[in-house]
């Protein structure tokens, strides 16, 4: 089996990243993590990304100043030069353009921390504990030029406690991300993710898979 090349765009502490590279070290899951990049060098992330042997790079987008499309190009180039087949963004928090998501359409997917279209953008915890949810959760997207808006792949609930805070709320849902993300990964490695009308649907499987809610959470 060949195994998809990828690479892990982030900005932080890397625990999804950590996680899709802890399912990658199966040598039977269909990708590999080719690389991992960081717009921040001091993100704690790619002190993880190396113990697990995994090449790392920096790519400040300071220098670059509001030229965000000489960012990506910097960024485009080392993915190019490295052969990546497909990007996670994972707690990469920078925007990107419409062109670097045109180029990598479809190849290119994200995690949110909330159940989709529910609560796009930041604090969602915050905002799901003032809404007074019962259930919130996490998703994995393809990314599309409109923030947290693309094809939804898989999705996790978890309940929404009384005596919630939104770090008690955030451990819950994080723990539901580690789940799916690397089941996304698979899916979309194994070619089984076909976007059809802005919805994706798997292919020969039982696409219940596609929603996980854990009661325990
Ligand atoms: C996660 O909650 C993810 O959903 C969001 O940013 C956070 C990144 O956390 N996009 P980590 O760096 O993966 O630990």
């Amino acid at each position: 089996m060949l195994r998809k090349r990828v690479a892990i765009l982030i900005s932080g502490r890397g625990s999804n990243m950590a996680a899709l590279i802890a399912a990658a070290s199966d040598p039977s899951y269909p990708a590999a993590i080719t690389l991992v990049v960081s717009n921040r060098a001091d993100a704690a992330g790619l002190i993880r990304a190396e113990t697990a042997g995994i090449a790392t790079r920096v790519i400040d987008h300071k220098p670059f100043g509001k030229d965000r499309a000489a960012f990506e190009r910097a960024l485009d180039d080392k993915l190019s030069a490295v052969r990546i087949d497909f990007i996670c963004l994972a707690g990469f928090m920078r925007l990107l353009t419409p062109w670097f998501v045109a180029k990598w359409e479809g190849r290119m997917i994200n995690i949110h921390p909330a159940l989709l279209p529910a609560f796009k953008g930041l604090d969602t915890h915050t905002r799901a504990l003032a809404a007074g949810v019962k259930l919130h959760g996490a998703s994995v997207h393809f990314v599309t030029a409109e923030t947290d808006s693309g094809p939804l792949i898989v999705q996790a609930a978890v309940p929404v406690r009384d005596a919630d805070t939104p770090d008690t709320l955030a451990a819950r849902v994080l723990a539901a991300e580690h789940r799916i993300y690397p089941l996304a990964l698979r899916w979309l490695a194994e070619g089984r993710l076909t976007v059809v009308g802005g919805r994706c649907k798997l292919a020969e499987a039982d696409n219940r898979n596609a929603m996980l809610i854990s009661p325990h959470g």
